[in-house]
């Protein structure tokens, strides 16, 4: 079996756990929380979006979080950006890494972000040329990729369109989303080699939510299949408030177990995850979901119990 021996973890607690989170999250505590992921070893840290904050109030301290973070040598924090307006708010507020997003699903697109999917390609064809103009790194999410929360049938054939159309814009690399946590290794497994046909393997990002208990399963479906970047979530953080019955993304505590017990390198410190975690924990009104920073939290109270 050939798997990558290092994988890049996008780190999404900030952002895709912060959006979907019922508790009002102090700004202070946001920036703090960031602070700590960046003293983990991750490399890529989704600090925000710059949405409307009709549709996502819970980060409508977008700028003033961004402007406050630390940022750490070596680190990237890449923000949302839903159109032209939401990229010269990032852009104000100092960031030089953006993400775009539509989704292969036609409802879910329209619901989400009250374009279809062609229409958002047009918007971001703007937002992309704009942000190569200026030297702004451009990732692009593919939403809904293994099933939409509305009905509406999601082919494989319609992901690797919505693919190859934000590549050929000009995105430096892509994050294939299972938004709602319905996909099972076997579609992973179908559908990455349609990807890889038409865009190298060390763009793609996989972006999975666990709302199945599918995702770790499907984080090693895409291993098996040659891709070396996960999104992952601090304790398992995370969902989108316009994907109904979304939950958290694989937790990174989770991600992180799995890969380095398999000997594969991420220079990220799982201990130093935990922390963050532990911190925004304090901040929130439900405990945290991810299986390894519950283990190993628990592993460590009895420990400090016993000596
Ligand atoms: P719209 O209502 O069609 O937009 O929303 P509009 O252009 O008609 O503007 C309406 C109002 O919003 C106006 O203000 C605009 O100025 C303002 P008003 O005149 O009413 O006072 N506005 C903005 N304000 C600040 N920043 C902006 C901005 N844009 C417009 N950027 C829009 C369209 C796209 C703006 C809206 O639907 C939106 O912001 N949607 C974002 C939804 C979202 O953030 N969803 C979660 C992220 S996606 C996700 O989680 C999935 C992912 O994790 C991957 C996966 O799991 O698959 C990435
Ligand atoms: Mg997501």
């Amino acid at each position: 079996m050939h798997l990558p021996k290092r994988v890049t973890i996008f780190e999404m607690g900030a952002r895709d756990g912060l959006q979907n989170e019922a508790a009002h999250v102090p700004t202070d505590v946001k920036v703090a929380f960031i602070d700590r992921l960046s003293a983990t070893g991750l490399r890529w840290i989704e600090a925000t979006s710059f949405v409307s904050p009709k549709a996502i109030p819970q980060l409508a301290d977008a700028s003033e979080v961004f402007a406050r973070i630390r940022k750490a040598p070596g680190v990237r924090y890449p923000v949302l950006v839903p159109n032209l307006k939401g990229y010269a708010r990032a852009r104000a507020a100092g960031a030089d890494a953006i993400a775009v997003f539509t989704a292969a699903s036609e409802t879910f697109t329209q619901r989400n972000i009250n374009m279809s999917i062609a229409q958002s390609l047009d918007v971001f064809r703007e937002v992309v040329a704009q942000a190569k103009a200026d030297g702004v790194w451009v990732r692009g999410y593919v939403s809904t990729a293994f099933g939409s929360p509305f009905g509406d049938v999601v082919t494989a054939q319609s992901v690797v369109d919505v693919s190859v159309a934000l590549m050929a814009m000009g995105c430096d690399a892509l994050s294939i989303g299972d938004t709602i946590g319905v996909g099972v290794p076997s579609q992973v497994a179908e559908l990455v080699p349609q990807l890889a046909a038409q865009i190298p393997l060390e763009r793609i990002a996989m972006h999975f939510h666990d709302t199945r208990g599918t995702a770790l399963a499907n984080v090693y479906a895409a291993l098996q299949c040659g891709i070396a970047a996960f999104d992952a979530s601090a304790g398992g953080l995370g969902g989108c408030p316009y994907a109904p019955g979304a939950t958290g993304n694989v937790g990174t505590e989770d991600v992180l177990y799995l890969l380095h017990g398999m000997g594969i390198e991420t220079g990220v410190d799982l201990a130093a995850v935990r922390a963050a975690s532990r911190f925004i924990a304090g901040a929130l009104d439900h405990a945290l979901t991810s299986k390894a920073f519950a283990a190993l939290e628990a592993a460590d109270a009895r420990a400090t119990a016993a000596s």
